[in-house]
């Protein structure tokens, strides 16, 4: 019988066992990561296959969830198969297993490694995988959170960090970064991602990516990055969770490819294939995604695994006939690993056996994992990340934590300001209500496997921290009523200057298969809201969200709205630097906020119809809703800061055939410094396909003094122009274009056009 935890003896016994193996033929043979792309690595590698056994190969393409599992990491991946940790432990000692995920930290590492280490016929490393999403210990804002600072070196510094703290608990593989685009907020996992446009989803998946990876992946600080869910796992049909997707060539090449590209072009060592259906074709089934897009077209050199039990789910969605047949056409496709199904483990033998898969498939997968545990440095030492003492050295480190409140601070949003009620200033009499007043929970956000709420700081203790004067009333739970719960709130509110409402969803309402059907702060929070307009405070909006909401009535119409999103472990302090003016707002929405839930999915970029409404009065006959504007409450892009900022002076030639320098005047009328992200779209008028309203094309993030006007420029490029035509090719069409120097996808700005002709 396996013991949990470990003793001294044991691990000592694991120092010889690192010994023995740094002597060892095998060692010599697959040495280090930088060698992985190497000839001779892949020679050893080679050798190494040559000696295994089909049952091993199908192992090392088999990863299961650790049964020793760590955090909530067992809520997270229900037990598929078998969730015994000595049978586990067992099943990697006899090669059934190339790794496991959401583990229970060095520790459990530790016990698996050296028992392969040990006893296993070929001494081939197990991999330690995780959810490491948005922080490790130290808990960032939520990707979507992250996204609004519109600063991809800002989410590179973060996943570094968490790279930096995963890999002390032995963890070598994060499943993220997850770059799927988010255009309908019903879907609940809106949260993880960079929101809704092409442009900003590219470079942030590129900057994760960069940021987990580190400069050497086989550095004991650097973790494989997984760009997930491939494709378009974001465009599930009315938002509904792991629903199907059928779009156009168009739509999936301009838009939802492109992030999973530039994530794979970053140097992505993994890719995961994601569950829905594109087309009627399941991603586990796809072989024109995972072999001739991402490997033939795209150059990706790693491996791709499934997401959990995608390939087995291929016989519900009714494209795979059984489990065997799950089996074969995942590996087939092109998905080289699988994850919690267990099929390929059971399968992939006979299949071989019975000639239905050709074993030089097989080990082209077996290949690609093994160049990837090298390139990890796993074969150099398969202890690289193991140490039971660094954990706690690594874990929320002053610098760490440090790094969450900048993160936080730049991830708030700011969606109105009435009357400069923002900042407050010092002495303000405060009512803080609300659920996410001074809870503990719901700080940190979904998809958190090893983070721990009650180290978060929650709005209270940010309050209390900065010197606030305040008083602390729940008014209402979050999705029922309290009795009694509003009367207590509106007294406290009649003794305050200003209300701080803290109201919005909590971590159970988004992520995964959290979709809604209403995008709205639930109704108990909403009577809480009303009752305290009606006493006539000033009131100003937290919100809590993993998703753009649809804000009505005293919510809506409250002097002042910041978007708090799940802002992790210094959520409180970060709110409190920008509620009294220690930072001002730079936040900008990467997904729009509408009016109304039912006009999801509701984007920026979308197209025009024969009918738009255009501004003003809603018109009969024209493309709105009844009594609702197609538009957004609350665009892309939109965020306010403290400063007041006007744009003029557009500069753009009339004419471009090559790289084309645009600009504008950008000024700060106000008495506070500001940060502004000044955004540059464009719109083709006429195209042989139809183009959206408008694209953004480039954003910079400009401080501004009081008084202060700066110039910002930006290089407009031909290919900045390009399109997918009906030959399902990218090309240019000469014509004249709109072009926007603005603060959001849906303001004016500085407007002006110019004609494109080819050089
Ligand atoms: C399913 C999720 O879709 C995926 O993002 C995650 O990495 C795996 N489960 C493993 O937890």
């Amino acid at each position: 019988m396996v013991k949990r935890g470990m003793s001294r003896r044991a691990v000592l016994a694991a120092g010889s066992t690192i010994v023995a193996w740094q002597a060892s033929p095998l060692r010599a043979m697959l040495r280090s990561a930088d060698a992985a792309a190497g000839p001779a690595t892949r020679a050893s590698i080679d050798e190494l296959i040559a000696r295994m056994t089909i049952e091993e190969k199908a192992g090392q393409l088999t990863l299961m969830p650790a049964a020793w599992g760590g955090g909530i990491a067992t809520a997270l991946n229900p037990p598929a198969g078998n969730n015994n940790y000595p049978v586990q432990i067992a099943d990697a000692v006899a090669g059934k297993l190339t790794g496991v995920f959401n583990g229970n930290g060095a520790r459990m590492a530790l016990q698996m490694q050296k028992a392969v280490m040990e006893g296993s016929r070929l001494k081939i490393p197990l991999i330690f995988a995780a959810d490491v999403i948005h922080g490790h210990r130290t808990i960032f804002p939520v990707g979507v959170g992250e996204a609004a600072s519109f600063e991809p070196s800002l989410a590179e510094r973060t996943a570094r960090v968490a790279a930096f703290e995963a890999t002390g608990a032995g963890i070598d593989w994060t499943f993220a970064p997850m770059v799927d685009i988010a255009r309908d907020q019903r879907w609940g996992r809106t949260m993880e991602g960079a929101g809704e446009d092409v442009l900003v989803g590219r470079l942030f998946a590129a900057a994760r990516v960069r940021g987990f990876q580190g400069r050497n992946l086989a550095d004991d600080d650097c973790l494989m990055a997984c760009v997930k869910h491939f494709a378009a796992y974001g465009a599930a049909e009315a938002g509904l969770d792991y629903n199907s997707v059928d779009m156009s060539i168009q739509r999936l090449e301009e838009i939802y490819l492109r992030p999973y590209q530039a994530g794979v072009d970053a140097g992505a060592a993994s890719v995961m294939s994601s569950f829905n259906e594109i087309n009627g074709v399941p991603s586990n089934g796809n072989h024109w995604l995972m072999t001739d897009v991402l490997r033939d077209r795209w150059g990706f050199k790693g491996f791709v695994v499934s997401d959990y039990t995608g390939d087995e789910e291929m016989i519900a969605a009714g494209f795979a006939a059984d489990r065997r047949d799950a089996a074969r056409l995942a590996i087939l496709a092109g998905v080289d690993m699988s994850m919690s199904s267990g099929v390929y483990q059971e399968h992939l033998p006979a299949l071989v056996r019975d000639g239905q898969v050709p074993l030089a498939i097989v080990d082209q997968s077996v290949r690609r994992v093994l160049a990837a545990k090298a390139q990890v440095g796993l074969f150099d030492n398969p202890f690289r990340r193991i140490d039971l003492n660094r954990e706690a050295q690594r874990s929320r480190l002053p610098a760490s934590l440090a790094l969450s409140r900048e993160a936080g601070q730049k991830s708030i949003v700011m969606l109105k300001n009435e009357g400069g009620l923002l900042p407050l200033k010092p002495g303000t009499k405060i009512a803080l209500i609300g659920p996410f007043a001074a809870e503990g929970r719901d700080i940190n956000g979904p998809w958190v496997v090893y983070g721990d709420n009650g180290q978060a700081i929650d709005v209270a203790r940010g309050l209390h921290d900065a010197g606030a004067r305040f008083t602390v009333t729940k008014g209402s739970d979050v999705e029922a009523s309290i009795p009694g719960g509003i009367a207590k709130a509106v007294a406290a509110a009649k003794a305050a200057d200003v209300v701080l409402l803290a109201i919005g969803e909590s971590e159970a309402m988004s992520g995964e298969a959290k979709s809604r059907t209403e995008i709205d702060v639930p109704a108990p929070q909403q009577a809480l809201a009303e009752a305290i307009a009606k006493t006539g405070k000033p009131v100003v909006v937290l919100l809590r969200n993993g998703r753009a909401l649809a804000l009505e009535g005293a919510v809506r119409d409250a002097r002042a709205i910041l978007v708090t999103w799940f802002l992790g472990s210094e959520s409180g302090h970060a709110i409190a630097d920008v509620l009294f003016g220690k930072v001002s707002p730079s936040g900008r929405l990467p997904v729009s906020f509408p009016f109304a839930s039912g006009q999801e999915p509701y984007y920026y970029a979308h197209k025009n119809t024969g009918r738009p409404n255009g501004p003003g009065p809603l018109a009969e006959y024209k493309a709105h809703y009844q009594g609702v504007p197609n538009s957004a409450l609350f665009p892309f892009g939109h965020g306010l800061t403290y400063g007041d900022i006007v744009y003029s002076a557009l500069q753009v030639a009339p004419q471009m055939s090559g790289p084309m320098r645009v600009g504008a005047t950008i000024t700060n009328r106000g008495s506070r410094a500001a940060v502004e992200t000044v955004q540059l779209y464009t719109h083709q008028k006429v195209g042989s396909l139809t183009r959206p309203v408008r694209e953004l094309k480039g954003f910079q993030k400009v401080a501004l003094a009081p008084g202060e006007s700066k110039t910002i420029g930006f290089t407009l490029t031909p290919d900045d122009l390009k399109f997918v035509g009906a030959d399902g090719k990218w090309r240019i069409e000469p014509g004249l274009f709109d072009l926007w120097i603005a603060p959001s996808a849906e303001a004016e700005g500085v407007h002006g056009s110019f004609t494109y002709r080819a050089a």
